[in-house]
């Protein structure tokens, strides 16, 4: 399970803000990528750009990048930043839709590779309004994409306890599920909950054990970040959706962050690496039977140096394939 880096640091004053990621994996991820200067690849969760902007540095003047964010302040940045690039597509959309954006966007040339590199940014995180920490009081909304979509406050104003409670347990993996979603149901028939800090204040007292180094909110907040953003579904579409356009010999590199996320990496592909069990017995495996992707390398993690420098990568993990159909 991953706190977002929460744990190291103090509350954030919106004056303080930095709009700055540290990009985590940096020469692991390039190297994964295996990028030849005129090659056409995609940077799917943009965030403000600095595996784009390594990527870049590799490429060659021919060279093509598609780098997309649901977030609309991370392609607001990012068109600040990258202005003059002209190698460089950025789009705002999901990486769920994959499978439209690459070719549109491809300039003739086959994807030879997609990165994604999971969960949230920096500036989503330290951004008190944007709702995503328990560390500074902010309104609960935790979306990525604010242009669609409801926050997470109208979620909890109409869900059932039931729901709320399913939504903690599986995706915060939290024992106390039940308290807190009473807690949360017993509070917002008294007033409308809508602030961070008080959601984190009734979670902790629901909450009975504590955690060595992490606020007893984490796991209800990373709980609700990732289904008010149905963060797994799109994983899903977006790995399916990156399979596709990519081209024979093209990589796939994910970096994620926690249990849940890699274990739909790690799931995908295991199964799109092996032959499909269903047709084993056969005499002869039809095309649409083989694997699609060969395993490339083990799993990376940060050494010590980068996690002592960034600890918000301590828990990324790198999986690498390459497309073999
Ligand atoms: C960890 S940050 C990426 C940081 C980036 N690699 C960098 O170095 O600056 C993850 C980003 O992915 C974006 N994101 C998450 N899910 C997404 C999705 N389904 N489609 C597109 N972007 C997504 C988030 O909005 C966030 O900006």
């Amino acid at each position: 399970m991953h706190d977002n880096g929460e744990a190291f640091r103090g509350a954030v004053s919106p004056l303080l803000f930095v709009d700055e990621h540290t990009p985590v994996l940096v020469g692991e991820a390039l190297a994964a990528l295996a990028l030849q200067a005129g090659g056409y690849y995609v940077d799917a969760t943009f965030g403000r750009g600095g595996h784009t902007a390594l990527i870049l540095q590799a490429l060659g003047r021919e060279g093509r990048l598609l780098a997309i964010d649901r977030d609309p302040q991370a392609i607001a940045a990012g068109r600040q930043r990258f202005a003059d690039e002209v190698r460089l597509t950025l789009v705002h959309a999901s990486f769920a839709d994959l499978a439209a954006l690459v070719p549109a966007h491809a300039h003739g040339l086959p994807c030879g590779g997609v990165l994604f590199d999971l969960g949230v940014s920096s500036p989503q995180l330290d951004d008190p309004r944007r709702g995503f920490s328990f560390r500074s009081d902010g309104p609960i909304d935790m979306r990525m994409d604010t242009s669609r979509g409801e926050p997470v406050s109208a979620w909890l104003a109409r869900a059932s306890l039931d729901e709320i409670r399913e939504v903690i347990s599986t995706l915060g993996e939290e024992r106390f599920a039940r308290r807190i979603a009473q807690a949360i149901v017993a509070t917002r028939t008294e007033h409308p909950l809508t602030r961070t800090n008080e959601l984190a204040a009734l979670v902790s007292r629901a909450v009975r054990t504590r955690e060595p180094g992490k606020h007893p909110a984490t796991r209800t907040f990373q709980a609700l970040r990732m289904f008010i953003n149905d963060e797994l579904g799109q994983l899903n579409r977006g790995l399916n959706a990156a399979v596709d356009v990519i081209s024979r010999g093209g990589r796939l590199a994910v970096i994620s962050f926690h249990s849940l996320e890699d274990r739909v990496v790690k799931n995908f592909f295991r199964d799109e690496s092996q032959i499909d069990p269903v047709f084993l017995d056969l005499p002869a495996i039809p095309p649409e039977a083989q694997p699609r992707l060969r395993l490339v390398g083990r799993k990376s993690r940060p050494s010590d140096a980068e996690v002592k420098r960034n600890p918000r990568a301590r828990s990324a993990l790198l999986r690498v394939a390459e497309k073999v159909v």
